[in-house]
């Protein structure tokens, strides 16, 4: 007889190219732990080249895995491999997030609903104070934050990018609420704006940034980053020194995870300050 429980075991994955520093297996080991649920999930390292046969594999059955994450450089490429990809995905043109149902392979993106569940999290009625959003970048990151802005209902969103082209290609995508600029006039679209993003690689891994014009903003504007290595990233921590409201970006990694879980393992997990603390150790562990 087989255990009851060894029926339900679920198992699920994330799929990178290289994928050993992903940080995915730390959070949803942690929900399964304190959820105590039975199950699994396990970083699988997949080339280019293999993403087919591990997709056709998952539907066959033959890995028994329920679903998972998908992350660089595989996005965009799963997008068309998958069976049913839902219109949050095919607007952004890429998925971090698939699962079997029905025997056929289903594909969302949740980068955007951590996005926004982050802010929710770190500055409660956030979205009710912005007119005016600045995102600064334009590649394949600012597409779920900017999606995310449009679909929380905010009309003036003004997409900054070095390459000013691939920012038309972004308003081109998501319509009358965006617009598409170079840097040149950063200042200006800055004293309109109640919320600055950042989505560029600026300031990751510690990397010198230019002064931005904060001094530019509104007292009362909020800024945010999804570079979540280092934490306080040069652009947050220029706001916080002209004194204006910040949120890190690692809760959007956090947040983002939690859609996936509930598919998989059945119940919503929670974001709690306990799984932000063991995410906070294992980045300052492997700096
Ligand atoms: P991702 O998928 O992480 O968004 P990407 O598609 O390579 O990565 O996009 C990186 C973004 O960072 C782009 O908006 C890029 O600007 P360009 O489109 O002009 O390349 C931006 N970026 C990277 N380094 C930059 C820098 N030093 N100054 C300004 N923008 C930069």
């Amino acid at each position: 007889m087989r255990d009851s429980r060894e029926t339900f075991v679920n198992h699920a994955f994330v799929i990178g190219h290289p994928i050993k520093h992903s940080r995915s297996p730390i959070i949803h080991g942690h929900w399964l732990k304190t959820l105590d649920l039975p199950g699994s999930y396990r970083a699988i390292d997949i080339s280019p080249d293999d993403l087919p046969a591990f997709f056709a594999g998952i539907r066959q059955g033959d890995l028994a895995l329920v679903g998972g994450n998908v992350t660089i450089p595989h996005k965009e490429a799963a997008l068309g491999l998958v069976d049913e990809p839902d219109d949050l995905a095919l607007e952004i043109g890429a998925t971090n997030t698939v699962w079997m149902s029905d025997g056929r392979l289903h594909a969302t993106n949740t980068d955007g609903e951590g996005f926004v569940g982050n802010l929710d999290a770190q500055a409660p009625g956030w979205d009710s104070q912005v007119k005016t959003a600045v995102v600064l970048g334009a590649g394949g990151a600012a597409r779920a934050v900017v999606q995310s802005l449009r679909d929380r209902g905010i009309r003036d969103i003004r997409i900054l990018n070095r390459t000013v082209a691939r920012a038309h290609d972004l308003a081109d995508r998501f319509g009358p609420a965006t617009s598409a600029h170079d840097l040149e006039g950063m200042t200006e679209h800055l004293s309109d704006a109640d919320f600055l993003v950042n989505t560029t690689s600026m300031g990751m891994d510690g990397a010198d940034v230019a002064t931005l014009p904060m001094d530019a903003m509104k007292a009362t504007a909020l800024v945010t980053d999804i570079v979540y290595v280092p934490l306080m990233t040069p652009i947050l921590r220029q706001a916080a020194d002209r004194g204006l409201r910040t949120v890190d970006g690692l809760g959007m990694l956090l947040h983002q995870a939690v859609p996936g879980f509930a598919r998989w393992f059945g119940k919503r997990p929670v974001v709690t300050p306990e799984l932000r603390a063991l995410v906070v150790a294992d980045l300052e562990a492997h700096v």
